[in-house]
């Protein structure tokens, strides 16, 4: 039988192998076993000469901390480098985690999980010498790409490898067995999940949402798209706007500072405000403001009364006809207040055509005050 090479192979510089040591656990412990990927962890220890196995040192033109030094990062990439086996590719692409690189995505992931040959160096203290960098990228010709889990500081580059390499492993074909788990999750389409259900159908007096149980298999699909929608612009009303939609207005909540802007804008879409009155609808509701390259097109105001949400029409500017932006403003400013509301009041009873089936499509009906929508109790 030919021996096939690994799907991908992982190298991991750090002076904390141990912390590395849950890569030898569940699916990607197993993927090792069987092949699919080739871990190797590196002590960068092992490439110092001096008696204290020294790697960092204080840093040029003062500050606080201490930097790592180029010497054990230079021996030891090339080290890994100089590894390079006839049936893996010719390089590493490398990884530095940092909080200073590019945020890492689904997208990222999925870029990385199509590379054969990954390495990654965990920086700790303030992080590495930068010639290091110009090291790998101009002697040994890597690519190195510096990645951020997110807007936090953690103690060094050791956790951030485990999250990207179980994201990244996850989506190699044998990694994972069920495939098919893999097409439906939260990033993949710009959406999070809908909420999750399981036996029994009444807990603690918890009962299931009926339309789970009810067989019908388009209602099932609608209910969580609509529950995707919501979560989404309630956690995170970034995600909504490139996926729904009026996809180059930037929403936002408003703020006092916005409040002249916003009456001009009211005031040229026939909508009636002062700045007194927009003054306390601030004080007690919310708006929301969609802006294309800094300008604002659109604004819509929401004001909780007990259970029901009032909701204003969806205010654009005069040469801004886009349903599809008053949509999503209605999207973001009514999926934020799903959780405690029961009842939506839209306030647009001389609604055009076009907004009225705007309104429509968004699963309000007509009543004398403008347009009415009932929120599941689920969500
Ligand atoms: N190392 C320190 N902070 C980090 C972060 N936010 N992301 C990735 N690596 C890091």
């Amino acid at each position: 039988m030919p021996v096939m090479p690994a799907a991908q192979r992982i190298d991991v510089v750090s002076i904390f192998p141990d912390y590395l040591a849950p890569l030898g656990l569940s699916l990607i412990g197993k993927a090792r076993q069987d092949g699919v990927l080739d871990i190797r962890v590196h002590d960068l220890r092992d490439f110092t000469h001096d008696r204290h196995r020294t790697v960092d040192d204080t840093p040029y033109g003062g500050g606080a901390g201490m930097v790592m030094k180029p010497q054990p990062w230079a021996e030891a990439l090339d080290h890994v480098v100089s590894e390079a086996g006839p049936m893996t590719g010719p390089r590493p692409r490398l990884v530095v985690p940092g909080p200073g690189g590019i945020p890492f995505t689904q997208a990222l992931a999925g870029e990385l999980a199509r590379e054969p040959w990954l390495a990654f160096a965990c920086g700790r203290y303030e992080g590495i010498d930068e010639r290091v960098y110009e090291h790998a990228r101009e002697d040994l010709g890597l690519d190195v790409t510096v990645v951020s889990l997110g807007d936090y500081v953690l103690n060094g580059g050791e956790v951030a490898v485990l999250a990207i390499v179980e994201a990244v492993a996850r989506l190699i074909p044998g990694v994972i067995g069920n495939a098919e788990s893999l097409v439906e999750e939260s990033h993949e389409d710009g959406l999070l999940e809908y909420p999750i259900y399981t036996k029994p159908r009444v807990w603690q007096g918890r009962e299931v949402p009926a339309v789970l149980l009810s067989g019908d298999h388009a209602a099932i699909a609608a209910w969580r798209h609509e529950q995707r929608l919501a979560r989404t612009a309630a956690r995170r009303p970034d995600l909504l706007h490139p996926s729904l939609g009026g996809a180059d207005a930037e929403v936002t909540t408003a703020t006092p500072g916005d409040l002249p802007e916003l009456l001009t804008l009211l005031l040229a879409a026939g909508q009636v405000a002062t700045m007194d009155t927009l003054r306390a609808d601030l004080a007690t509701g919310r708006m929301w403001l969609a802006r294309r390259s800094g300008r604002l097109v659109g604004a819509i105001r929401t004001q909780a009364a007990g259970d029901t949400l009032h909701v204003t029409a969806p205010a654009l500017a005069p040469d801004v006809e886009d349903e599809e932006l008053a949509r999503h403003l209605l999207d973001v400013a009514t999926g934020t207040a799903l959780s405690d509301i029961r009842s939506l009041l839209l306030a647009d009873p001389t609604a055009s055509t076009a907004r009225a089936r705007t309104y429509k499509k968004a699963g309000y009906r007509p009543v004398p005050a403008g347009w009415s929508r009932q929120v599941p109790r689920h969500g």
